[in-house]
């Protein structure tokens, strides 16, 4: 079973909203298994304090690493799982990572608070930092629900066969193109009539096109990449190689 265990100072937050609709369903069947534990427990003091104040001051607080370390050895032992960190300096989160986790034994997932974590435990406990996206958000539980709702719908059995489109779609690097239902005429807007034509070539041929050209307005970064896959397919030989996950897009050779 695919094993979700969650280190963070509000077990309280989980399965919150994992807990609802096909995750939540599949939780329940044991699809997927997920353990919330609660940093604290883990303290050795009376206060049971798991914060310090930062060494060379400043504001804010920051969690001790013996706690933390304390908490990750009992819960991840000699775990094979991927032991992570959510973190706004963290790597982008991709769907090609998402789908790397979904395919392993699950995650230990570190949920930070405070101004942040010491250092030395991040390193002594190999955590690998993971970023939803550049904002800063007041701590890392509601990245980790992010980050186990991505992962739990790619498990099999989980989600209906319906998903599976946006899937391809994105993992070829492309946006969703457009859907429409009845009425076939909406505020006086139409349905495409090729959607109506019951030809499928023509339908996907029209699909692809109009996921392309949302990529090219709206996401020249992903627009870039695709195009440079593409070229790696066609011509193998002469693509310049792409490096799938990189902290900056933009920078892209191919852009
Ligand atoms: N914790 C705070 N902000 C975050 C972000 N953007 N991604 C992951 N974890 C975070």
């Amino acid at each position: 079973m695919w094993r979700a265990s969650v280190l963070t100072l509000f077990p309280e937050l989980f399965p919150g909203p994992l807990g609802a609709s096909l995750a939540g369903k599949a939780l329940e069947k044991g699809l997927w298994g997920l353990e919330a534990v609660q940093i604290r427990d883990f303290a050795t003091d009376k206060h049971r304090s798991v914060d310090d104040t930062p060494a060379g001051g400043g504001p804010g607080m920051v969690m001790r690493p013996d706690v933390l370390a304390a908490a990750i050895d009992q819960v991840a032992g000699d775990d094979p799982r991927p032991r992570l960190l959510m973190s706004p300096r963290g790597a982008p989160l991709t769907q090609a990572r998402v789908a790397e986790l979904a395919a392993g034994p699950g995650v230990v997932v570190v949920c930070g608070r405070f101004e942040g974590i010491d250092e030395r435990v991040i390193a002594a406990r190999a955590l690998a930092e993971v970023s939803i996206g550049d904002y800063v958000l007041s701590g890392g539980e509601i990245a980790a629900l992010v980050l186990l709702d991505a992962c739990v719908r790619l498990i099999p059995g989980v989600m209906g066969k319906e998903d599976s489109g946006t899937e391809e779609s994105f993992a070829a690097g492309l946006l969703e193109y457009p859907h429409y239902t009845r009425p076939q005429r909406f505020e006086g807007q139409d349905i495409p009539e090729v959607l109506l034509s019951g030809h499928h070539a023509k339908v996907s041929a029209w699909r692809r096109a109009e996921a392309e050209r949302l990529t090219r307005e709206r996401r020249p970064d992903l627009w870039a990449r695709h195009q440079g896959l593409e070229a790696a397919q066609n011509a193998p030989e002469k693509a310049v190689s792409q490096t799938p996950r990189r902290a900056d897009p933009e920078s892209s050779s191919s852009g």
